[in-house]
């Protein structure tokens, strides 16, 4: 395959600011993309646009965006188009944690609506607001891609996840539907994590190996997720290796799901 075989083609990274958003921005650029960073972190948005910059010479376009707001979703989208000659990648990923730990039973309304609105509502705001251009794109033989981030807590639900996991079950049927409405000019496929060591787990393997020790979880091949594990996959369903793949779903987590 091609080594740069997104060159000329541009990229959308929501959550782009860190773990595995920050992850696809150095991988993607290696392959010739230009991208856009959407992340709500100004800080940290401004951080890591810098330390790719410094690794490529492909733009690196930071967008400061609440996922959740439409208001601010359209006016990412606008900006893109105008930094971006097209948007043949949509990494639609960004995404957040309930940290309150409440069971079903006990979840408050503003919490069910935060993580909602962002892990859910926020990909298929981000997603309208770009798959109607990206798909009149005249790049043969698709327009365009969109891989979207869901989670391994489809699979196993998590009693003290609940917001989380219903929002990532969400996410896997808005991707399905996206898929049969975009077919055949546009993929859709959602990457399902196991248990990653990025901001969502405060960058802590510690954290991480005290949380898998009072769950007595093992994690089948051995060690704790990293984001290459993630991107790697990402930069197959991105590559044209994947091009007669939608509508799946593809579990990233050592095993911990079987
Ligand atoms: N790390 C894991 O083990 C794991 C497992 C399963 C799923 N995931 C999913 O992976 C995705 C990426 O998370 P990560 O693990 O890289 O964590 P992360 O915290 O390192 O990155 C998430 C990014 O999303 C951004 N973000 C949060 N809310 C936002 C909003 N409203 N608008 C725009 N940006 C927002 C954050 O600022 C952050 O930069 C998330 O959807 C998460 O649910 C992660």
């Amino acid at each position: 395959m091609d080594e740069k075989f997104l060159e000329g083609k541009g990229a959308v990274i929501t959550g782009g600011a860190s773990g595995f958003g920050r992850g696809a921005a150095y991988t993607l650029t290696e392959k010739g993309a230009d991208v856009v960073l959407a992340d709500i972190n100004e800080e940290l948005l401004e951080e890591t646009t810098t330390k790719v910059e410094q690794t490529t010479t492909k733009k690196v376009i930071p967008i400061v965006c609440d996922v959740s707001i439409s208001d601010q979703v359209k006016a990412m989208a606008k900006q893109t188009f105008e930094e971006l000659n097209n948007v043949f990648i949509l990494f639609n990923n960004a995404g957040t944690a309930d940290y309150s730990l409440r069971d079903i039973t006990q979840v408050k309304e503003v919490d069910w609506d935060r993580i909602l609105n962002v892990n859910l509502k926020g990909q298929w705001l981000v997603a309208n607001s770009l798959l109607k251009k990206m798909r009149k794109q005249p790049f043969e033989p698709l327009a365009g891609k969109m891989i979207c981030t869901s989670s391994m807590g489809t699979k196993q639900l998590s009693p003290i996840l609940p917001t989380y996991c219903i929002s990532k079950v969400g996410v896997i049927a808005m991707a399905k539907l996206f898929a049969k409405a975009l077919a055949p000019k546009i993929t859709v496929n959602t990457i399902l994590p196991g248990i990653h060591t990025t901001g969502i787990y405060l960058n802590s393997e510690d954290l991480i190996r005290t949380m898998l020790k009072a769950g007595n979880t093992r994690i089948p091949l051995g060690r704790i997720g990293t984001v290459e594990d993630v991107t790697n996959v990402l930069m197959s369903l991105a590559s044209p290796a994947s091009d007669y793949i939608t509508g799946q779903e593809f579990l990233v987590t050592g095993g911990l799901a079987i």
